[in-house]
């Protein structure tokens, strides 16, 4: 016997797919979350999200008592058999007074937290206050220390409590920097320094990331801030104060020496001791007047104590020999963006041998 073919309604298909984006939205809410919002843990983050919770509270008010009387006058006055249009209120003077008064108590509601807070989070506090200048580069960013004569790269080393004042700067383009758990958005902005100021409450490593598109290497600069006791942050300091591992002479981290400065390594990165602010400053310089064509220097990271860092790349490369090795092979193949490739000397006009990735390797992992 014929029977009709069952069709499936794609209502359902639907429905349970429109859940799932909803689920995977969603986890981006849990505070377990590296990146959430909503595990403050420091001073900014926290007015922040008290800012947040204020609004979202006030549009779900709006939400309801917009949402209900629309449900109250489509039930209410729902088309009936035998019933003519309901009575209009066009014109309704207290209706009109109603709904101009009532958007604006609920906007001074949200302008007065959001206005103090605005203020709270770009006055730093008095007191004791660490410097730090942040400077953005394509594709990654530079930390300073004034007061303590280090410059690193991606990772940015707190004691935890610790008031930091940020300096906000960058060579060459337009970077967004946050730190969810910690702090919102701010922009490095060339020729232009922005201020802020944060502290982290606990110990623990934050996930940075450029928070706006800015080039093609946009999803490959994140960066870290640790926070860590007092102690361990100064044991840290001292360690990058000093100047760089020297390698044993005839050992695979000498010849990695070699390497590096018969291929023109230093030229954009420092191996030495603390970078002085003017070096990186005269090589932004020297790439800004260069000639077309010209291989010229460009501001690196500072590779001094680069074996002291977890990670690199732009703080998207676990640092291990392998993953180092890949690097140096091919940067752009790991970093799509990365302007190595296409400015250091080591890949033209000359190569690098394997053997000599290895050697480079073995120095760079020696500079603790
Ligand atoms: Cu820098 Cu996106």
């Amino acid at each position: 016997m014929w029977k009709p073919k069952s069709r499936r309604s794609p209502s359902g298909a639907l429905v349970a797919l429109s859940l799932l984006v909803l689920a995977l939205l969603v986890t981006g809410c849990f505070p377990s979350h590296p990146q959430s919002t909503f595990d403050a843990v420091g001073p900014i983050a926290r007015m922040q999200l008290d800012l947040f919770y204020i609004i979202f509270w006030m549009a779900v008010l709006v939400f309801v008592v917009v949402e209900g009387a629309l449900v109250y006058a489509m039930v209410k006055f729902r088309r009936r058999p035998g019933r003519d249009l309901p009575q209009q209120a066009h014109g309704n003077t207290r209706l009109e007074v109603a709904w101009t008064i009532a958007p604006t108590l609920v906007l001074a509601v949200i302008a007065v937290p959001t206005i103090i807070t605005i203020f709270d989070t770009a006055n730093t506090p008095p007191g004791d206050v660490m410097e730090v200048v942040v400077t953005g580069h394509q594709w990654w960013f530079e930390f300073g220390y004034p007061d303590l004569g280090i410059s690193t790269a991606n990772e940015l080393h707190v004691p935890v409590g610790k008031t930091v004042s940020l300096s906000l700067e960058s060579d060459d383009v337009i970077h967004s920097f946050r730190v969810n758990k910690l702090f919102g958005t701010t922009d490095v902005i060339p020729g232009n320094t922005n201020t802020m100021w944060f502290a982290a409450d606990e110990v623990g490593e934050y996930y940075g990331q450029c928070a706006e598109f800015c080039g093609v290497a946009h999803a490959k600069m994140n960066f870290r801030v640790i926070a860590e006791e007092e102690a361990d942050f100064n044991i840290w300091v001292a360690n990058q104060q000093r100047p760089a591992v020297r390698p044993g002479s005839g050992t695979q981290e000498a010849l990695g020496q070699r390497v590096f400065g018969l291929s023109g390594c230093g030229t954009c990165h420092t191996i030495g001791g603390s970078e002085p602010e003017d070096m990186q400053q005269g090589r932004m310089e020297a790439f800004m007047a260069r000639e077309e064509g010209a291989m010229s220097p460009y501001p690196a990271p500072n590779l001094t104590h680069f074996a002291s860092r977890g990670t690199f790349a732009g703080s998207v490369q676990n640092l291990t020999d392998a993953n180092l090795r890949l690097w140096l092979e091919d940067p752009s193949n790991l970093k799509p963006g990365t302007r190595m490739k296409q400015l250091a000397t080591a890949y033209n006009p000359m190569s690098l041998e394997s053997e000599e990735l290895d050697q480079l390797v073995a120095y760079l992992t020696s500079l603790e």
